[in-house]
């Protein structure tokens, strides 16, 4: 019998296909403000598939913004979103609903909601596409035991640690198997110990499923740890790439005042004599 879940699965297929030879996300000339304050100027830039893209760049600068226009939460001024060859920037809800399928968001503060067990909120979206149930709890069993919380299915939110929620909303995130994840600020408020733990994870969805993202983050320790470390198959575990190896499917953004000022890679961005950069590095 063909289950909502195969169709699912086609849909999501018939998305990465459609345009083969489109990035993942692309923005051009993008602007946006609010109450006549300019947030993004003229902002242009290509994420490849397969590519992870660390924005950095200081607090109220727009990085949530500009997640929220690549899932179309958010329409931009003037410019254009792209997101695997369709233009979200232009798209009705009810299609930008189905793009979504596709698209993993990892929320500021993770945002669970508080009335529902871990199984429902990771399963929320599953829920709402009338996937059978049988079929929710596997997935959903699928997406913990990935982010390593499988006992937790009946728990609430309150009951769980910081690290352990924002595990949550990871696992949220990847139900769908998504082809893009947009990560804002994943290790925001945890502790180091707590934020190396997700580091580990959002290197091992890199690297295990090869996911194009964009990962927001204040910590520029996280953000480097992306650029030297891999998930090695055999240890099962997160380890350093060879001294001097930076992976290579990982590059940096950066915004300042409103602008996109760095697009490029990881030795580009600490050789760069920008005073901004070398000031935000040091
Ligand atoms: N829906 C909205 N309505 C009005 N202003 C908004 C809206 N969303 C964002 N802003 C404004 O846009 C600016 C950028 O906000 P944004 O949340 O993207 O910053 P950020 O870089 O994510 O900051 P942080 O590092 O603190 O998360 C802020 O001045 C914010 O107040
Ligand atoms: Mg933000």
């Amino acid at each position: 019998m063909a289950t909502r879940t195969a169709e699912f699965a086609e849909e999501q297929k018939s998305i990465l296909e459609a345009h083969p030879d489109a990035p993942a996300v692309q923005f051009e000339h993008v602007s946006i403000g609010f109450e006549g304050k300019q947030v993004l100027e003229d902002i242009s830039f290509t994420v490849k598939r397969g590519e992870t893209r660390i924005l950095l760049g200081p607090a109220g600068v727009g990085k949530s913004v500009l997640l929220k226009l690549a899932n179309g939460l958010l329409k931009p001024d003037s410019g254009q979103v792209w997101v695997f060859g369709f233009e979200v920037s232009a798209m009705r809800e009810q299609d930008l609903f189905r793009l979504r399928e596709s698209i993993g968001t990892v929320f500021q503060e993770g945002a669970l909601f508080d009335s529902m067990t871990v199984r429902d909120n990771v399963g929320f979206r599953l829920m709402e596409e009338h996937v059978p149930d049988a079929e929710i709890d596997r997935r959903v069993t699928e997406a913990l035991r990935f982010v390593e919380l499988e006992h937790t299915l009946t728990k609430f939110p309150a009951e769980l640690s910081g690290g352990m929620r924002r595990r949550v909303a990871i696992a949220r995130a990847i139900v769908t198997k998504p082809d893009l994840i947009l990560y804002d600020s994943p290790t925001g408020g945890l502790d180091p110990i707590t934020s190396t733990t997700i580091v580990e994870l959002v290197i091992k969805q890199r690297d295990v499923s090869h996911t194009s993202s964009i990962v927001v983050t204040h910590r520029l320790q996280d953000a480097f740890m992306l650029a030297t470390h891999c998930f090695n198959q055999e240890a099962k575990a997160v380890t350093p790439l060879p001294e001097g190896e930076l992976d290579a499917s990982t590059s940096f953004m950066m915004l300042h005042q409103g602008k996109l000022v760095f697009d490029g890679s990881t030795r580009d961005l600490v050789r760069s004599d920008d005073p901004f950069i070398r000031n935000y590095l040091s």
